[in-house]
């Protein structure tokens, strides 16, 4: 999807966008290019060279000649030597700088991007920016530049000296030139169509990787083995396919350039050795004029060459460029509290994902009180996840207001208004890290192990980290695969609970375990919610018979609101659904 979003900016625009990025270095790069310059000077004086060496040395035998001649070469390749140097060490370090550049501001936007974002885009695809094309890049404009500055020289300078050596003859290699740069013109499109699609084949390449990479149980329990390499084959065929076209455009345009370019040598050489040329040229410059035709197509074939590559640069920096120019959460609100006191209200809350889904939440209002618990219950799609996420702004309301202590969420500083709110959900996400970091994660200033112990201790998890090969210092593995699911919502609400916020969100945070690890975690949340303002879905209804108020969801609608008795007493859906539960426990343990 992202290649259909991105704002293609005009390849100039691209140009002098990732120019910008030299500036920095610009002194670097003023020394590189120098040296370019140089190395292009040494390329025509080769050419030349050969005028004063067959006439001087073979057909006039000038002693000074014959001996300065062998000097020179040397000193030639001497300077070659330290410019081709200076200009890879040079445009490296350049590359490189810009590279960590790059990575750091696309990691940075990364981290600003509203969730919004992320629900269309795919992680394979953003990594594959982040590694992939940020390398493109760098290759492509390093050779670029190397190359088009070099060359272009080097094709000036040597037609420079043809013509000086001879108009006539000069003039033909001349009327070629337009013609390969209009073939270069042609196949430079080209190349930068079929480099987008290979970014985005590349993009989905990591994506499905990356799924069957992450969901390999899932893969394995449900036999999908099959599907997934035929889904793979797709895309790794579509991917090779694109590849070729690139190989087949690269292969066919560089014989056809070659073609005129030899038509046209042929040509030099015929019209060279009509009788009245012949008279008007000396061997030697005859000979520096062919040597300097045959050198020039070097050049030309390395720039119709470079081309594709910088095409591939561009396609690159454009996807880049694009991600940096995500907007980041929007953020405008600039007061803060320092610890709030827990007030919520919700005042006619209309809420869509996007334009074209229906509402998902319509004309929402409650009041919750400091330290109170609201418990919401429904079906699961009517909107409870929702409504809670929008308390942490991951999203923009429709209409309505949010109030927390009487100020409208919107008018809050966004880091502060987060700094209200624990978050604990059934889906645990832990680091690849210590168990004292994945509690302390978030904290900047060092926390002392008694505390973590502390925390530890009253969310239920300590007896569990001490049996721990090394304690609070064991690794967890990738998303905390090496605990149980019990222990690692342990580990949450340990990190909640230092965390210590007025405010404490949990979406179905027992949903995913058995009741046994349940009464543990059951007991670990009531030490969280003391003293705290609760927001609590929850599945098993008997987790939050004690709540203040308990809403009942259908369909983005409050259709029900009250304590639990007053529920019951009024016998209607939240009676209906505590009654169904009650049934299937009943059944449960008849079994
Ligand atoms: N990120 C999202 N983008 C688009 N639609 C979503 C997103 N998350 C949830 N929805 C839709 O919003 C509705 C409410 O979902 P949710 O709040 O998760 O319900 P619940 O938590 O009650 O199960 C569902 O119809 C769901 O498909
Ligand atoms: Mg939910």
């Amino acid at each position: 999807m992202t290649i259909e979003h991105v704002k293609t900016a005009s390849a100039n625009q691209t140009y002098r966008r990732l120019f910008n990025y030299t500036k920095p270095y610009w002194s670097a790069f003023a020394i590189s290019i120098i040296a370019i310059v140089i190395f292009s000077a040494t390329e025509i004086s080769l050419a030349a060279i050969m005028e004063p060496l067959v006439d001087g040395s073979f057909v006039e035998r000038d002693p000074d000649t014959i001996r300065l001649i062998p000097l020179a070469f040397i000193g030639i390749f001497i300077i070659r030597g330290i410019a081709n140097f200076v200009t890879s060490y040079g445009l490296g370090w350049i590359a490189r700088n810009v590279i960590k550049t790059l990575r750091e501001e696309m990691f940075a936007r990364l981290i600003s991007l509203p969730a919004s974002f992320y629900d269309q885009s795919t992680p394979g695809q953003l990594m594959s920016k982040l590694l992939y094309d940020v390398e493109q890049v760098a290759n492509a404009v390093t050779d670029a530049i190397i190359v088009v500055i070099r060359d272009s020289i080097t094709i000036v300078g040597l037609l420079a000296w043809m013509i000086y050596l001879n108009g006539t003859l000069a003039l033909i290699i001349l009327l070629t030139v337009p013609i390969i740069a209009l073939l270069i013109y042609k196949i430079s499109g080209r190349f930068r169509r079929i480099s987008k699609m290979i970014q985005a084949s590349m993009g989905d390449v990591s994506h499905v990787s990356s799924e069957i990479i992450e969901g390999h149980r899932e893969v394995k329990t449900f036999g999908a083995q099959q599907y997934e390499i035929k889904r793979f084959d797709k895309i790794n065929q579509h991917n090779r396919r694109q590849r070729m076209k690139m190989l087949a455009t690269d292969a066919i345009s560089q014989p056809i350039i070659q073609f005129i370019t030899v038509l046209g040598l042929s040509l030099v050489i015929y019209l060279a050795t009509v009788p009245e040329m012949l008279e008007q040229i000396t061997p030697g410059s005859f000979i520096s004029f062919v040597t300097a035709m045959f050198m020039i197509l070097t050049p030309i074939k390395r720039l119709t060459k470079i081309n594709g590559k910088l095409q591939q640069g561009i396609a690159a920096a454009q996807s880049i460029f694009s991600l940096l120019d995500e907007p980041s959460e929007p953020d405008t609100g600039t007061k803060t509290i320092d610890r709030a006191q827990g007030d919520i209200q919700y005042k006619n809350v209309n809420f869509s994902y996007n334009s074209t889904n229906g509402k998902v939440l319509e004309d929402i209002s409650f009041h919750i009180k400091p330290g109170q618990t609201i418990a919401f219950v429904g079906q699961s799609g009517s909107g409870k996840t929702t409504l809670v996420s929008l308390l942490t702004r991951f999203y923009t309301l429709n209409s309505g207001e949010i109030l927390l202590d009487g100020i409208n969420i919107n008018d809050l500083n966004l880091t502060n208004l987060r700094q209200q709110i624990s978050l604990v959900n059934q889906q645990i996400v832990l680091f690849n890290d210590t168990v004292a970091n994945n509690i302390t994660y978030g904290h900047t200033q060092h926390i002392s192990n008694e505390k973590i112990i502390a925390a530890a201790k009253a969310a239920h998890a300590w007896d569990f980290i001490e049996r721990l090969p090394d304690g609070l210092a064991t690794q967890v593995g990738q998303n905390g695969v090496l605990l149980s699911g019990g222990q690692r919502q342990r580990l949450a609400i340990a990190r909640a609970i230092l965390r210590n916020a007025p405010i404490l969100i949990l979406d179905e945070a027992t949903a995913s375990l058995d009741t046994k690890a349940e009464r543990h975690i059951q007991a670990a949340l009531e030490t969280l919610m003391e003293h705290r303002t609760t927001l609590v879905i929850a599945h098993r209804l008997s987790t939050i018979e004690n709540a203040d108020q308990i809403v009942v969801m259908h369909d983005g609608n409050i259709i029900e609101a009250g304590t639990h008795s007053e529920l019951l007493a009024k016998g209607q859906h939240y009676a209906q659904l505590h009654s169904l539960q009650f049934q299937d426990k009943s059944v449960e343990t008849t079994k």
